[in-house]
């Protein structure tokens, strides 16, 4: 078990996940709101990612039997927010994320802000038991059954607090408070499910505002990004955040390299999009299952070709004058500058294009373009690489709830 403790403010002290006094408004009785029981499967990314609160509870921790929740957790996303916790108002904090596989806890109480990680991998597409409980003055995190990380807090001013009365909110899909709070700054869309919760002990259910189009989770999982025919992702290529590679002046290399890897035969709609700032669009790539055809658009030329029996992945080559495809064993230009026109893709991709999967988007220049779309991909993309390295569509800067970014069914839907 590896551990490793970081402490601000005094040390030593404990704290514990039920605490404080009076809670804040948790936003109860919003329109829509229903109850829902805890041990319902919930997809933690799905609704409205980290955008709205997916699920949480208000409630008065007198009569609690125990400060335990237990859950059931399986994802292969390696990073994101697994539930939120707070008291006091929202001023004494709890969260249990992952980053990087492994389990972080992250806890404010008083002035102390705390953070412990370690344990095992969890992103492996297996159910897994958790359990967070408070001990006395430590908070426990279980695995499987096996105390995974432990953390000890203690000050004087978390003593004075330390009464068990109170609210408590826990939020799942959402931290009820500012990113720039964590100790950290972590991706917080988690691509996950979570089942058979028992959350404080108590048998109060959720107070959730599920949409009745809500995504649910698939019974089995594989590695993946799973497009439902519904919505698209966008980047922004000089987003170096959300991006790999980190931007690096377009002199140093010749190209740029976008790779996509799945069952091309199995997909059907549109795969790829690159559009310009003014929303000109440079090439569309699209899978018609009926013709079981690959089709690219540049300008008013379309090119098509049969799919290829077991050829999975399809390359893009953005060179200074040159657009190429590589499917298969064809490997053609796809747009080529005329001598004389100082179009430079490798500059225009470091001012920032707008590189989409899933879909042809809007196309107009109103901001909420992005948002909506055409031509929506039913498929699951196995792996979308940029320059080799695999892109992450919860860093994205905009991806619709309907996609999952690290989980396909096993099945076809
Ligand atoms: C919490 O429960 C206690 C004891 O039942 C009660 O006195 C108090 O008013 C309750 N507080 C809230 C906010 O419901
Ligand atoms: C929940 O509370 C009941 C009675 O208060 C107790 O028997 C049970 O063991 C508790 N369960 C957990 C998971 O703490
Ligand atoms: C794209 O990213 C660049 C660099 O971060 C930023 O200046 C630009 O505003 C972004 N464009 C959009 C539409 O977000
Ligand atoms: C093409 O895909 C659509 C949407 O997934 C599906 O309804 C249709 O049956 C498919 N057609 C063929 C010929 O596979
Ligand atoms: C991309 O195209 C350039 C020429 O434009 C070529 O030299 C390079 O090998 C190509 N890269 C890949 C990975 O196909």
């Amino acid at each position: 078990m590896a551990l490793k403790v970081a402490l601000l403010g005094c040390v030593g002290v404990v704290w514990l996940l039920r605490l404080g006094v009076q809670g804040a408004d948790a936003g109860d009785g919003r329109k829509g709101m229903e109850p829902v029981p805890g041990e319902r499967l919930i997809h933690l990314g799905g609704r409205c990612g980290s955008l709205c609160p997916l699920i949480h509870t208000n409630v008065n921790l007198t009569g609690a039997g125990s400060a335990r929740s237990i859950f059931e957790f399986r994802t292969l996303d390696p990073e994101g927010l697994v539930f939120y916790g707070d008291t006091q108002g929202g001023a004494d904090w709890f969260v249990l994320v992952l980053r990087g596989g492994v389990p972080e806890m992250q806890i404010k109480k008083a002035d102390i802000l705390s953070m412990v990680s370690g344990g095992p991998r969890l992103n492996d597409g297996k159910w897994h038991q958790l359990e967070v409980r408070s001990e006395g003055k430590i908070v426990v995190l279980e695995v499987d059954q096996q105390v995974a990380l432990m953390v000890g807090l203690d000050s004087p001013m978390t003593r004075v607090q330390g009464d068990m009365t109170g609210q408590i909110r826990i939020s799942l899909g959402m931290m009820l408070r500012q990113e720039k709070e964590l100790f950290e700054p972590l991706v917080l869309a988690m691509d996950g499910c979570i089942r058979r919760g028992v959350w404080l002990n108590l048998s109060d259910p959720w107070v959730a505002d599920l949409d009745p189009n809500a995504y649910s989770c698939f019974p089995d999982i594989q590695p993946g990004s799973y497009f439902s025919g519904e919505g698209l992702v966008v980047f922004n290529t000089s987003d170096s955040l959300s991006l790999p590679p980190p931007p690096f002046p377009s002199q140093s290399r010749d190209n740029i390299i976008v790779e996509l890897e799945g069952h091309v035969e199995d997909w059907t709609g549109s795969f790829l999009n690159i559009q310009t700032q003014n929303h000109e669009s440079l090439i569309i790539a699209t899978v018609r299952n009926q013709t079981k055809q690959l089709e690219i658009n540049v300008d008013t030329l379309t090119h098509i070709m049969p799919l290829v029996p077991g050829e999975n992945s399809l390359t893009l080559n953005l060179s200074r004058h040159q657009i190429k495809v590589h499917y298969g064993t064809t490997d053609f230009t796809i747009k080529q500058t005329p001598p004389g026109d100082p179009r430079d893709w490798l500059a225009e991709w470091d001012k920032g294009l707008f590189l989409a999967f899933g879909g042809v988007m809007g196309g107009s220049l109103h901001s909420g373009s992005l948002h909506s779309g055409s031509d929506y991909l039913h498929g699951c993309i196995g792996k979308i690489k940029v320059q080799n390295q695999e892109v992450d569509l919860d860093r994205a800067l905009y991806k619709h709830a309907s996609v999952t970014s690290h989980s396909c069914p096993v099945s076809p839907l």
